[in-house]
């Protein structure tokens, strides 16, 4: 049995990651400001502990990791939309970069016997680069705060890791979707707003022409890259995208929902967002490396979450 910490736990990756260390035997603590997450998402179970506080909080931090002596540490809790960071850049910017250092420098400053620290960037680092699919090695082109601040916080895991001798690794998912993941901002996933617009007969707004494409991967998928990436003592001071290798643009997306739940979606169009990426998709080599294969087509993935959806 292993003591972790899951920052942004209540989330939708953390809470069901939370499911399955849980279901794995662990001992699980979750730090979540429920800005995004529901404290109903996080199992009710004596193996885990919750605390409704922000990451920012740095004395509650100090204190929660001196006292816990963590085994290993996922790092989620951000503000996960990159619009999000358009019109909040240095609200976000405490989030999603500062208050992940102070993790790393506590850990270095106190030698915490960490097992592991993952830390979740993301493929939106790649910004607009033409180059696909997209490789670790990649350049790199972030066009956000939200960019910027996963791969800063990025190269400080893996700097803090290899200059003070901590075992951290990063990843970069790519267009995570499945049950929990919150649809109430305008700014939550795009699946997660098709989901609502179907469950309810609502128009769904599509910014630019719906031939941008993303590489989407179903939460279990990312469980099981998780685990993979967290168990192989190998997997240090590197980074892995987390994605399926499948390249989908949002109408053939759509197309494909309308088949899984025989309903047709209302689409209106308006201009492209601001910092949006045009194409996205990953190279999954490396992830491949340590026995990754991905599970869920996007067909089986969005039928499984339609079930889940219309359950709720
Ligand atoms: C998403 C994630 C981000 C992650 C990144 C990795 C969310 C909110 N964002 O960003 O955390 O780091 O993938 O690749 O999960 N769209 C519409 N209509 C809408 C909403 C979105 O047309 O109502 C379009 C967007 O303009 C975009 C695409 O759908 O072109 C995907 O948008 P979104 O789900 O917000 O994801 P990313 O910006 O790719």
């Amino acid at each position: 049995m292993s003591k972790v910490l899951v920052t942004g736990g209540a989330g939708f990756i953390g809470s069901n990651l939370v499911d399955q260390l849980v279901q794995d035997g662990d001992e699980v603590i979750v730090v979540d400001d429920l800005s995004m997450g529901l404290a109903s998402n996080i199992p009710s179970s004596p193996k885990v502990t919750f605390y409704e506080h922000s990451i920012t909080d740095h004395g509650f931090m100090k204190d929660l990791l001196l006292k816990e002596q963590f085994d290993y540490i996922y790092l989620l809790a951000a503000i996960a939309s990159v619009a999000d960071s358009v019109a909040r850049p240095y609200e976000t910017h405490q989030i999603n970069q500062e208050a992940n250092i102070f993790i790393l420098e506590i850990i270095r400053q106190h030698k915490l016997p960490i097992k592991k620290v993952l830390f979740t960037s993301s493929a939106a680092v790649y910004g607009n680069n033409p180059e696909l699919p997209k490789r670790e090695d990649s350049t790199i082109d972030p066009l956000t705060p939200y960019a910027i601040d996963k791969f800063a916080t990025e190269r400080f895991v893996i700097d803090y890791g290899k200059l003070y001798n901590i075992p951290t690794v990063a990843v970069r998912f790519f267009n995570v979707y499945g049950p929990r993941q919150n649809p109430k901002s305008p700014y939550s996933g795009v699946l997660s707003l098709i989901t609502e617009c179907l469950k309810n007969q609502r128009v769904f707004t599509l910014f630019g022409d719906g031939e941008q494409t993303r590489d989407f991967i179903f939460i279990q998928d990312v469980l099981l890259a998780l685990h993979l990436i967290m168990s192989n003592s190998q997997a240090v001071h590197e980074v892995y995208n987390v994605a399926t290798g499948k390249q989908s643009s949002l109408l053939n997306i759509i197309t494909d929902y309308q088949k899984v739940t025989d309903q047709s979606l209302s689409v209106e169009y308006l201009p492209a967002r601001d910092g949006d990426i045009i194409h996205s998709c990953a190279d999954i080599t490396k992830l491949k490396g340590l026995g990754f294969n991905s599970k869920y087509t996007l067909f089986l993935g969005l039928s499984d979450y339609w079930v889940s959806a219309s359950r709720n």
